[in-house]
């Protein structure tokens, strides 16, 4: 039996809502004659907005169903390993939410959000040390749906958005839903490089184009685990107020450090420049959906109103359910026992690739967060060996996800939140493997480095 055949054989859950099923089709197909049973036709094909069609599968999306099949060791998702919460604890106090405040939990609410949830946004940013008003505060579905509040109030069709390179997918997506256009500003190993955002911005306006703000994940950074320090944090703010140009902070790792404190965040260090988002998802649970942006007041204005004309208001019985928790549990505790957790993942990942993966890899070595972010030395194409990756029963985000121009043929993102240590060693040896494989196919079709034909960019992070 090849190992392919190992994989359970299970469907994939449907990832493209405009194929059509098949049941249904083959049934239309019996009561009807002359009617097509074509199962991708999709009648309204010619007429999806101009917007809609910039948006793409998301490779994490399409690799859920992989990931979910019990012997591929996924590396894939970004999912937060949440065993370790406190259900009984939860479970005890949305009982009590409902009986004692049913009626108020289960109605409409704010545009903003709840006053006691924001209320415990701020106690939550204070522990990085944001000191915030309330007010300021703006709740959403998760920081996702910040991001895509922020980029509808900014964004025209054809504007330009900075971004980090690699970029978090989600991101680039957003951008991509409001016709903006990504330019990637140059990393490396103490995150953006301010003379590459001057650069590029002034470029981008010699051209015409009106650059809206920049967006950047300073802490432990989605993909690539990079952390900005604290004098490049410094220094990019200066370059952006001397380029008057509006810098949107991602913070959802911000107090997952696993070496040490905090550093500043950009909103601390320049609040009226800076637009901060936050999210309960990694350090309570994602599937609340409850999030926030901390805003000047302006803004705060225009995200309330497009939070209106997205949903009326956020999730009234998620924000009270996240209230609770914060007020009921020690979740600083918690954050702290989840901090241990992480930490022993990363440092079983880091241990086995050191161990492990052909020379001229390299790989970023996160102080916290989720992700690693690896380069394969050699002609190698990191979306092209993915089927043959989950044949050896592992998985991970090729690099390609993460850049908006083409960029990340050489680079994985491997995540080490969701499996446990023995698995992450186990799916880091298949990975080398498989990688060691593709060398020597590289190799054997003269593809080795130097005479090959994937693009390159220039040296992005240098990672060694
Ligand atoms: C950098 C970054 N921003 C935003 C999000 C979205 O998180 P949320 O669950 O708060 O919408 C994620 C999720 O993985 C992320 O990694």
């Amino acid at each position: 039996m090849s190992s392919i055949d190992r994989i359970s054989r299970k469907p994939a859950p449907p990832i493209d809502d405009v194929h059509v099923n098949a049941a249904a089709a083959a049934e239309a197909a019996e009561n009807t004659t002359n009617h097509r049973v074509d199962t991708t036709f999709d009648k309204f094909h010619d007429r999806y907005s101009t917007r809609s069609l910039g948006l793409k599968t998301s490779p994490v999306r399409a690799l859920f169903a992989v990931a979910n099949r019990p012997e591929v060791v996924s590396l894939a998702g970004g999912m937060p390993n949440i065993a370790d919460l406190p259900l009984d604890v939860v479970g005890e106090s949305l009982k009590e939410l409902v009986d004692t405040r049913g009626a108020v939990v289960m109605q409409y609410g704010s545009g903003q959000g709840e006053p006691e949830i924001r209320e415990h946004i701020c106690e939550v940013m204070a522990v990085e040390g944001l000191i915030a008003d309330p007010d300021d505060v703006t709740v959403t579905c998760g920081s996702q749906q910040g991001l895509d509040l922020v980029t509808r109030i900014f964004c025209n069709p054809g504007d330009v958005v900075m971004a980090e390179s690699p970029a978090y997918v989600g991101a680039l997506n957003t951008f991509a839903s409001y016709q903006a256009e990504v330019i990637h500003v140059d990393m490396d190993n103490n995150g953006l490089v301010p003379e590459s955002l001057r650069e590029h911005v002034t470029a981008a306006r010699r051209n015409g184009k009106s650059v809206k703000f920049l967006y950047t994940v300073p802490n432990h950074s989605n993909p690539s685990g990079i952390s900005q320090s604290a004098k490049r944090r410094r220094e990019v703010l200066a370059a952006a107020d001397e380029l008057d140009l509006l810098v949107v902070e991602d913070n959802p790792y911000g107090l997952l450090n696993l070496d040490g404190d905090p550093l500043p965040t950009l909103k601390s260090m320049d609040p009226d420049n800076v637009v901060y988002l936050g999210s309960f998802s990694k350090t309570f649970a994602p599937g609340f959906r409850v999030g926030w942006v901390l805003s000047p007041s302006f803004v705060r204005d225009k995200l309330v109103l497009a939070q209106e004309s997205a949903t009326l208001c956020p999730p009234v019985f998620s924000q009270f359910a996240v209230s609770s928790y914060l007020a009921h549990w020690d979740w600083r505790a918690q954050v702290g026992s989840f901090i241990d957790m992480y930490r022993a993942r990363r440092d079983t990942m880091l241990a086995s690739l050191a161990d492990t993966m052909p020379e001229g890899t390299t790989w970023s070595r996160p102080s916290g967060g989720f992700f690693v972010w690896l380069t394969m030395p050699g002609a190698v194409d990191s979306a092209a060996m993915l089927p043959r990756a989950v044949t050896n029963l592992v998985a991970y985000t090729p690099g390609t996800a993460f850049y908006a121009d083409g960029r990340g043929q050489r680079n994985i993102r491997l995540s080490f939140c969701y499996p446990t240590p023995e698995r992450i060693k186990v799916g880091v040896e298949r990975l080398a493997g498989v990688i060691r494989e593709e060398l020597d196919i590289a190799k054997t079709f003269e593809l080795a480095d130097g005479r090959h034909h994937l693009r390159d960019f220039g040296p992005g992070p240098n990672l060694a």
